[in-house]
């Protein structure tokens, strides 16, 4: 039986996690290496096809990447996407070049749907183009399969050989059949059948975690959150009791939290967890500051600081684990300004002496994320978790924190939570919460009157966090909240619902 494995071969281009998620949504096994990998280690790997990404360069130019031209003659199915669509056309006889005009942005094509690549397709579809070059000239034994406007030879195949290359990326969205044009070239074109498995991929992390820290200590900060949380168990399953969990609670986290990750890793996952309770401490650093970007920093550093000591307190630890996924790897390499600084909690301790880093969901989106939590049997309320900042509460507490804040809105947050819960719209809501301000109204209650804060509640509705719309929530829910929450937390006699989009707000309020 056929490996069901794909190796995508990378040219710099900014695509290629995409292309790998893609595949994997195919249920197929992928790995990704550079173009430089040399063709004996290609042979060996057991590849049912290659992907060639796209990159930056010309392929006439000196020093742009190169792929060992033998590889063509490992008789393997090949996809090119851009540049290494081009790659491929100049390697097989044909001509790139300059063109008159570049070509971005989403655009027609007609297809030629009796090649396996395309068929069963509509033949005018959109596809995203984002090249300067382009294929002019084919080899013998290929024909072009699309076009646009700009680009006579958008696609391009050889049946026989199974050898395919497309100019514009089919792994983005704007290129409305992509998806169909991956499955078709893995299953049409490479015969595979989809076996490949969640769990197959945690079979291969954790060997390769296994390899890597053999007897060695590793230590990982567990923020609560679902990221985090699948990273410390999959280094639990391969390293045991070797993998140190710390849980800082900064005090201002939400109702039960705690306990509720005591209950989880440790009692019913059986991991060495060391939770350290530094409420007093965080509250302390953050009596009277009321900037949000001053709370940010204080949190940032006091937690390094907590986790420092807990780090030295174990003693001599290898290896460092943290919950970084691909979106975070993007998000970190992107410029531009400055709109909040996101201080993670977890940040990298600057003076503990790792012998390196583990970062093993580093290739995985958020959803993969969760399906392997799932896998892992992390329970679904966990790997369903919303987000939840690392500063936590502080930047829900508009103004000074005190404890009492904190308690009053740890309370109306649960209420609003169960609230959404109770009406089934927990999953298509991406984050829901409470803010407390720092506004006090007159009300009445019995026959007394009141001078209490306004809470707000928050619920949108987003795909990446980036921007986002204010959920139009039904209004016995709001309603329901509300009256829970003014009967319920003495010390909120108002409560508000934000119906502002991200932008011009942002998700949070500070
Ligand atoms: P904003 O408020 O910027 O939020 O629209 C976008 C997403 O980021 C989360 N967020 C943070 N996460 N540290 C974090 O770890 C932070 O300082 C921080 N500030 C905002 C927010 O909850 C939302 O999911």
């Amino acid at each position: 039986m056929k490996e069901e494995k794909i190796l995508i071969l990378d040219f710099g281009g900014q695509y290629k996690q995409l292309i790998g998620r893609r595949v994997r949504e195919q249920n197929i096994f992928c790995e990704i290496k550079p173009c430089t990998t040399p063709v004996g280690e290609i042979e060996k790997g057991g590849y049912a096809g290659l992907i060639l990404t796209g990159g930056p360069s010309s392929v006439y130019e000196e020093g742009a990447p190169q792929l060992d031209p033998a590889v063509l003659d490992l008789g393997l199915p090949i996809l090119g996407i851009c540049y290494g669509a081009q790659w491929l056309a100049y390697h097989t006889g044909g001509k790139v070049v300059s063109a008159d005009k570049a070509e971005f942005g989403v655009h027609p094509a007609s297809l030629v749907t009796d090649s396996p690549l395309f068929q069963g397709l509509e033949a005018q579809t959109p596809v995203l183009m984002s090249h300067r070059d382009r294929v002019q000239d084919l080899g013998s034994g290929f024909r072009a399969l699309a076009q646009s406007d700009n680009c006579p030879i958008a696609a391009f195949g050889n049946d026989e050989a199974r050898v395919y290359g497309v100019q514009f990326h089919l792994e983005v969205n704007d290129t409305l059949q992509g998806r169909d044009m991956i499955h078709n070239f893995l299953y049409r074109v490479c015969g595979l059948e989809g076996r490949w498995k969640m769990d197959e991929f945690a079979q291969v992390a954790i060997r390769k975690l296994k390899e890597k820290i053999g007897d060695g200590k590793a230590l990982c900060a567990l923020s609560g959150g679902v990221d985090s949380a699948v990273a410390a168990v999959l280094v639990h399953k391969a390293i045991g009791q070797n993998l140190t969990c710390v849980f800082v609670n900064h005090g201002l986290l939400r109702k039960d939290e705690a306990e509720m990750v005591e209950e989880i890793f440790h009692r019913e996952m059986g991991m060495k967890l060391i939770t350290v309770d530094a409420s007093d401490r965080f509250l302390g650093k953050l009596a009277g500051v009321v900037d949000p970007e001053e709370k940010r920093k204080i949190i940032g550093e006091e937690f390094i600081r907590v986790f420092e000591e807990e780090a030295k307190k174990i003693g001599q630890v290898d290896y460092l684990v943290q919950g970084t996924i691909y979106p975070d790897v993007i998000e970190s390499g992107v410029g531009g300004a400055v709109i909040k600084s996101h201080h993670n909690v977890g940040g990298l301790p600057e003076h503990v002496d790792f012998k390196g880093l583990v970062e093993p969901l580093r290739d995985l989106f958020k959803d993969e994320v969760r399906e392997l939590g799932l896998e892992l049997g992390i329970p679904e309320d966990q790997v369903w978790r919303q987000p939840f900042p690392g500063p936590g509460l502080a930047v829900r507490i508009l103004g000074d924190i005190t404890r009492d804040k904190v308690s009053l809105l740890q309370e109306a947050d649960a209420i609003w939570r169960e609230e959404i819960k109770k009406a089934g719209l927990a999953r298509q809501i991406g984050q829901y919460f409470a803010v407390l301000t720092n506004l006090q109204t007159v009300g009445v209650m019995g026959d007394a009157r009141t001078y209490h804060y306004v809470l707000a509640l928050r619920a949108v509705t987003t795909v990446d966090f980036m921007t986002a719309e204010w959920s139009r929530i039904p209004h016995e829910v709001l309603a329901a909240a509300s009256e829970k929450i003014v009967n319920e937390v003495p010390g909120i006699s108002r409560v508000v619902y934000d119906i502002t989009g991200k932008p011009p707000a942002t998700i949070e309020w500070e």
